[in-house]
């Protein structure tokens, strides 16, 4: 029987995103939803989503929110997409800015607008049995439903999911953050359950006070109970072991279709994907301004610019991973040194690689269209999107195994043929350097192989329906409800 469930969130597609987040609670929820659930989603009404998406926002109301110190108006507004009711929450001076997070008075922000999430549910009189919160932004909520609201039943009702993306990234602030943003007394620093260090912390918050919380591969959920992966969380996170599940993302097949995806040159199919991808190629080649050449083994990148994407092992190795027949393609911003040493790899291979600085949604479906190889080297990955989607499009990644990469591509083995892309183990340039030249040998020396490769990579599946059946077996857990 169908349930309702609030996805909160920092980021969502199809109205705004920075990352992988945002790709996750585009699709997570119409998968549910598809499952026959109500699920709706509740993010932040940023400056670009009034800037391009005003028009289609209906107005539902404003209220007076109290959160510790803070007693300012939020309103609400909706939208429906294919079903999913997106609620926003409207803020001009914490929203209305360039970015997204990154700012000084985070803590105050984001308080605002759990308290502001959490007060809405009573304002539209609409009950979730489950809340499903994401990411620091989001890890306050458990914790507040209990403390804030202690006499309405229906606030007690309500479970929490907490679901990790990145555990580095952790919301950790003064605090003085319980009585003045977040109406919370002293005994939650007291009694250690949301401390860290001298302060508190909204991750680790949300990781005690949640009814389950979850992550996005199985590798990773193992990785952050060791203390090399778990951020000075993993003490913690054993403490909730029993209660951790790693669940590996899916993308939307219906935004991500080569066979229909609106922004290609040439769409293709699992049986025309060789005339489609060389299509594809060209027109890239072409829009860059590369050496036009069908036949050359073209690597895309697509990323944010950060230590955790392993970019350093490719920018230390540009000159080896470019003398090699190959063209390489970047997108993406992030840290200064990596941009500038992009920028310098497309001003000495003038014609044979390209950086494109800056996020390009167009850009990046025409390079998982276009190329033969998606690099993906990072040192730690909670799950990763970008080798999905590659696959998908019939682009081998080429990762190391970590998190969810290592759960998601299954490297070449040589003797069986088997695989859908290629990895590497140790986090060095070298063995990095070495798989890329394996792998640009078997493109240009063994074409069957490759050919049944990018079929395998064609034939996985990166859709959410295995993955949203496993939500929906840890929602019935949490309620104690039968399937029936
Ligand atoms: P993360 O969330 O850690 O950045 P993921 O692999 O989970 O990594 O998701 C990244 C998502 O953002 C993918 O959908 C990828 O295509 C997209 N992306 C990253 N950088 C850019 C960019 N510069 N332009 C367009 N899309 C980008
Ligand atoms: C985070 C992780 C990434 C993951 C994404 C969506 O951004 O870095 O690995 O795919 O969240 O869950």
């Amino acid at each position: 029987m169908g349930r309702s469930i609030l996805f909160v969130a920092g980021e969502g597609l199809p109205f705004i995103k920075t990352g992988g987040l945002a790709d996750v609670i585009g699709s997570l929820p119409k998968a549910l939803l598809d499952r026959g659930h109500d699920v709706r989603v509740a993010i932040p009404l940023y400056k670009q989503i009034i800037d391009k998406y005003y028009d289609q926002l209906e107005r539902i109301g404003t209220i007076q929110v109290h959160s510790g110190w803070i007693d300012q108006p939020a309103t609400y507004y909706k939208a429906n997409v294919d079903g999913v009711m997106y609620y926003f929450v409207e803020h001009q001076g914490y929203f209305e800015r360039e970015g997204l997070y990154g700012y000084e008075d985070d803590g105050e922000r984001f308080a605002f607008f759990q308290r502001a999430v959490l007060d809405m549910i009573y304002f539209i009189d609409w009950w979730p049995n489950i809340i499903n919160s994401n990411d620091w932004q989001t890890g306050m909520i458990p914790l507040m439903a209990h403390a804030c609201y202690g006499d309405d039943y229906r606030y007690q009702n309500i479970k929490h999911v907490y679901t990790i993306h990145n555990l580095a990234f952790q919301g950790n602030f003064g605090v003085e953050m319980l009585p003045t943003c977040l109406g919370l007394g002293y005994e939650y620093f007291d009694n250690g359950s949301i401390r860290f260090d001298t302060g508190i912390s909204f991750m680790k918050a949300g990781i005690v006070y949640a009814d389950k919380v979850t992550t996005v591969s199985p590798t990773y959920s193992q990785e952050i109970l060791t203390q090399l992966g778990g951020e000075r969380l993993d003490p913690v996170l054993r403490y909730r072991r029993e209660d951790l599940w790693g669940i590996v993302n899916g993308i939307d097949v219906n935004v991500w279709n080569p066979n229909k995806d609106p922004l290609l040159a040439k769409n293709y199919t699992k049986q025309s994907w060789v005339s489609g991808k060389k299509a594809n190629k060209e027109a890239l080649q072409k829009e860059l301004g590369l050496q036009v050449n069908p036949d050359v083994c073209l690597i895309g990148l697509v990323s944010r610019l950060t230590n955790q994407k392993g970019v350093y092992l490719i920018t230390e190795k540009l000159n080896e991973i470019l003398g090699n027949d190959i063209q390489f393609v970047v997108l993406g911003t992030g840290e200064e040194a990596a941009e500038n040493a992009f920028k310098w790899m497309e001003s000495a291979y003038k014609g044979k690689a390209v950086y494109y600085c800056g996020y390009n949604e167009e850009l990046a479906h025409r390079i998982y269209a276009g190329a033969d190889l998606f690099l993906m080297p990072s040192l730690y990955e909670p799950c990763g999107i970008g080798q999905l989607i590659a696959m998908h499009y019939g682009t081998l990644p080429l990762v190391r195994e970590t998190g969810g990469l290592k759960d998601t591509v299954q490297p070449y083995n040589q003797y069986t043929g088997e695989g859908n892309g290629f990895s590497f183990y140790a986090a060095n340039a070298d063995d990095m350097v070495y798989t890329i030249r394996y792998a640009v040998n078997v493109f240009y020396q063994n074409k069957p192989a490759w050919k049944a490769l990018v079929k395998n990579a064609l034939n996985t599946d990166v859709s959410w329906a295995k993955s949203a059946s496993v939500y929906e077996e840890l929602y019935y857990q949490i309620c104690n409800w039968s399937d029936n």
